[in-house]
């Protein structure tokens, strides 16, 4: 589909607004566990805590992996659908295809991550499990955002005005 030049145009500002409102809500949640966990940046365990402090990281912990994936599903179906929008108007679909690629790597690496936080947990590991969530979703989400999220912003001609 060829595209008169006068049709290419930038995101709207609430596309930018949301998607920066998500990566913030994102940014935050891996906040949470780093604040929850009291021994997630030390080697030590959850033997200094009390059982009390240990039941309450264990129950937010299960919230956590459920908001962790539920949140990076939505977040990607409106990057995309975003996405998708602006491709059209600019026919422009090869990096739209790489982009949900990466989102889909993303959503079975964070599984995985998941998995393994259940088993260390399991195994009476949960500052552990806390340490490696927040290592694990804390690097795959600012090297996501480095190699794609930050490029399609800057590809957008509304980028350039934020
Ligand atoms: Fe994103
Ligand atoms: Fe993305």
């Amino acid at each position: 589909m060829a595209v008169h030049a006068g049709a290419i145009s930038g995101l709207a500002q609430e596309d930018y607004t949301l998607i920066e409102a998500e990566h913030t809500r994102l940014r935050g949640t891996i906040d949470n566990l780093r604040d929850t966990c009291r021994n997630l940046e030390t080697t030590r365990g959850c033997s200094e805590c009390s059982r009390e402090k240990l039941g309450t990281c264990r129950g937010r912990l299960v919230s956590f992996f459920y908001n962790i994936m539920d949140f990076s599903a939505n977040h990607f179906k409106h990057e995309e659908s975003i996405m998708g929008r602006w491709s059209q108007m600019n026919d422009e679909c090869a990096d739209l295809h790489r982009h949900q690629q990466a989102h889909r790597d993303i959503l079975l690496e964070l599984a995985a991550l998941v998995g393994e936080g259940v088993m260390l947990d399991l195994q009476g590991s949960t500052a552990h499990a806390y340490r490696r969530l927040y290592l694990g979703v804390g690097d795959l989400f600012e090297q996501h955002e480095r190699l794609f999220d930050d490029p399609f912003i800057r590809s957008t001609s509304g980028g350039a005005s934020r």
